[in-house]
């Protein structure tokens, strides 16, 4: 059986049919190609799928789509605006990007933590990122990366 929902991704209004075990996931995936959420583990583990829902950092894979309706989401290709590309400049800045597949979860988890905490303590940062798997880079330039954007984003608004 499927159910019709409307929500918002990336400031455009859908209105769809989900499957009732549909994973938000899938459904930006599959239905709506947004493929830059990436699925990792799809189970809650990575954080490769995280995604804002009305502003706050979730891993997609855990919600189902027909829970959102009327839900605000934001992927990173909805990230567009100044802000989100000083975030995304800080990560390739600092070496904080290179295989790229943890990156969108990262860049999105770091909007949802500038977006509410302009300043955050490496503490802050530690507990934004808790969750966010990176084979790559080593956390320390994860970090660096964030507070980079924070030092950027302050800077502009100088
Ligand atoms: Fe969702 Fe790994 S794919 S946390």
């Amino acid at each position: 059986m499927n159910y019709r929902i409307r929500l918002v991704v990336n400031g455009f209004d859908y209105e769809s049919d989900v499957k009732a075990n549909e994973t938000l996931l899938d459904f930006l995936r599959n239905q709506l190609g947004l493929t830059g959420v990436k699925k990792g583990c799809d189970g809650g583990e990575c954080g490769a799928c995280v995604v804002l829902i009305n502003g706050q950092p979730v891993n997609a894979c855990l919600v189902l789509a027909v829970e959102l309706d009327g839900d605000v989401v934001t992927t990173i290709e909805g990230l567009d605006d100044e802000d989100s590309r000083l975030i995304q400049e800080a990560f390739v800045a600092v070496g904080a990007v290179q295989c790229g597949f943890c990156s969108p979860g990262m860049v999105i988890a770091t909007k949802g933590l500038l977006d509410v905490n302009s300043a955050p303590t490496q503490e802050d940062i530690n507990q934004a990122m808790v969750g966010h798997l990176c084979r790559c880079t080593g956390y320390s330039r994860t970090v660096t990366a964030v507070q980079d954007a924070a030092d950027r984003l302050k800077a502009r608004r100088l």
